[in-house]
């Protein structure tokens, strides 16, 4: 650690020491476990990643548990300082965590939380936002708009993709990607193909009864696919979304190779890990293809961007802000809390991690529960 970091401290006298490595948004978080006996510690160093040191420094001689964030590197160096200092608890303040050894963790004794339940609508309204702003081009239409460049309305002016009829690929129709699916599908009355390793019949039912309800109305249906291979969505879909954790399984799933067999048209959208997506290979294909684009929401090497992808108009960029909303932050803030202090009090774990809306209720107080805990069954709780 270069110099000592600053702390913000609350409740000086708790019995319990929390230690988040970020603030985050709200305060409710903050109180629950002030309530509860924890003095909690909070990082406030400007510095954005905090390195495996800093991480060392802020969890020093005692620390019954850390609230860590997803650009924090969790392995066996920090769970076992943990547990030296007497910790029992990690929570980060994600759903993924593939920034988390689970199995260096649970060696150590110590429970992995996460987050579900609060990101889903979400991060698939930002996925549905990149798939509509790369389609109909609408940052390269901003910027043209703010230069000055705009001299009166022409047939040609930054024409883009209707939505409407098109197919819409899903990879991974786990939580988000069936509901950015949902999205777009009633939104925009897309067709819908999809790869999982499993059937998503709620999706598909879903699927047909608005099929059958656009039918009754005089209108086209819409249908659903399920592809027996991620290649069959590529070749088939217009927009194509990525939602599948990050695993030795989906490490650049989308490659050069696989760039190729895509419409040269297409749109895809990456709000997932930056990894699934090789990104050098990525900016390759949008040099050589001017009207295929891509909606990015994560980077293969965060905070960093390939070189060439920033000089790309056929690429709209945000910094990974999918769960960015103030309700869907304060929720993961309070659930990442809760799985800490549960951990401390011995509480049991909820028994559906998705349904979490008592633990966010501001006027009622929360069950006494972890919310979601990744390793329970490893540690036997
Ligand atoms: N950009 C962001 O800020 C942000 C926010 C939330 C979540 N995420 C990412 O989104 C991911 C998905 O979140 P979720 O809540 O929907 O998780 P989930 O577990 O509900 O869904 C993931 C789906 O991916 C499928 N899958 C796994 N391997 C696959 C493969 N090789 N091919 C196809 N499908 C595969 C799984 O079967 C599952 O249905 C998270 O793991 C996280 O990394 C990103």
């Amino acid at each position: 650690m270069e110099k000592p970091i600053s702390i913000e401290i609350w409740n000086a006298s708790g019995k319990y020491r929390v230690v988040s490595s970020k603030p985050m948004p709200g305060t409710r978080w903050i109180r629950l476990l002030t309530d509860q006996d924890c003095r909690v510690e909070i990082c406030t160093a400007e510095k954005t990643i905090l390195s495996v040191d800093d991480i060392l420094g802020l969890i020093g001689n005692k620390c019954d548990g850390f609230i860590g964030q997803l650009t924090e590197d969790w392995g066996e160096v920090l769970f076992s300082a943990l547990r030296k200092a007497g910790g029992t608890a990690f929570s980060n303040m994600a759903v993924g965590y593939n920034n988390v050894d689970v199995d260096a963790a649970t060696k150590c004794g110590i429970s992995v939380g996460n987050t579900p339940g609060v990101l889903t609508e979400t991060t698939a309204e930002l996925a549905a936002s990149l798939s509509v702003s790369a389609a109909r081009r609408i940052v390269e239409a901003d910027e043209f708009m703010r230069a000055g460049h705009y001299k009166g309305w022409l047939p040609n002016l930054f024409v883009g993709n209707l939505l409407k009829g098109q197919t819409v690929g899903v990879i991974g129709a786990g939580r988000i990607g069936s509901a950015y699916a949902r999205m777009m599908i009633e939104g925009f009355k897309m067709n819908l193909i999809y790869y999982d390793l499993y059937q998503s019949t709620r999706l598909e039912k879903f699927v047909t009864a608005y099929g059958e309800f656009l039918k009754t109305n005089g209108e086209q249906p819409v249908t659903w696919k399920r592809a027996t291979s991620m290649e069959e969505v590529l070749r088939e879909a217009d927009v194509i979304s990525l939602h599948p954790v990050l695993d030795k399984t989906t490490y650049h799933l989308i490659n050069k190779q696989s760039l190729a067999t895509m419409k040269k048209e297409a749109v895809l959208v990456n709000a997932s890990r930056g990894p699934v997506i090789d990104e050098a290979a990525l900016v390759e294909h949008l040099k050589a293809n001017p009207m295929f684009r891509v909606g990015l929401d994560v980077f293969e090497d965060e905070p960093f961007m390939k070189p060439g992808l920033a000089d790309l108009k056929n690429a709209v960029v945000v910094p990974h802000i999918a769960s960015a909303s103030k309700w869907t932050r304060e929720g993961m803030a309070t659930l990442a809390a809760l799985n800490v202090l549960g951990r401390i009090k011995k509480f049991p774990i909820w028994s559906d991690s998705n349904r979490v809306e008592s633990f966010l209720d501001e006027n009622s107080s929360p069950p006494s529960a972890c919310p979601s805990i990744v390793n329970s069954k490893q540690l036997g709780i």
